[in-house]
């Protein structure tokens, strides 16, 4: 899978790690984000991710900011992206299997290193269900329409 990563400056160490922990995985990733330990603006990451996933740029993305929330605040307002904040893999799981969630993100200051591995795997892994969880995620996306 083609994953884009995005993060602002609390998500640096983490975001290294996971790159690593993806490509031993064997899927492919473009870093969209910061590199600098300085403080920066995190909407600015959440949005690059989200443009790409809406792009069909990339498959999914994985955005890591101090707790996860506002990276993905960022993240939702793009058309077409539904990016939640997981601090645990049962989260994960279903925000893929009921929501079809396209953008995973998390916080470098809330989960440890290896929660957070097994929070990216579980989501890279969980396919969506579709049925009437299809019918649901129809509903959200029309929100955007009106
Ligand atoms: C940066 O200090 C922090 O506010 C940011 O990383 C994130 O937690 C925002 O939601």
């Amino acid at each position: 899978m083609k994953i884009g990563i995005g993060n602002d400056h609390a998500g640096v160490e983490m975001k290294h790690e996971i790159i690593e922990f993806l490509e031993s995985m064997g899927h492919q990733v473009v870093n969209y984000g910061t590199d600098e330990k300085a403080s920066c603006d995190y909407p600015v990451y959440g949005e690059k991710v989200a443009r790409a996933v809406a792009a069909g740029e990339v498959d999914k993305g994985i955005l890591i900011c101090g707790t996860g929330v506002g990276i993905s605040l960022a993240a939702n307002k793009v058309h077409g992206i539904r990016a939640v904040v997981c601090s645990e893999p049962a989260t994960a799981r279903l925000s893929r299997l009921h929501n079809d969630a396209n953008v995973l993100a998390f916080g470098a200051r809330i989960v440890g290193m290896e929660l957070a591995k097994m929070i990216v795997e579980t989501w890279l892994n969980t396919e969506f269900e579709g049925g009437r969880h299809q019918r649901r995620v129809d509903l959200i996306m029309d929100v955007e329409n009106r």
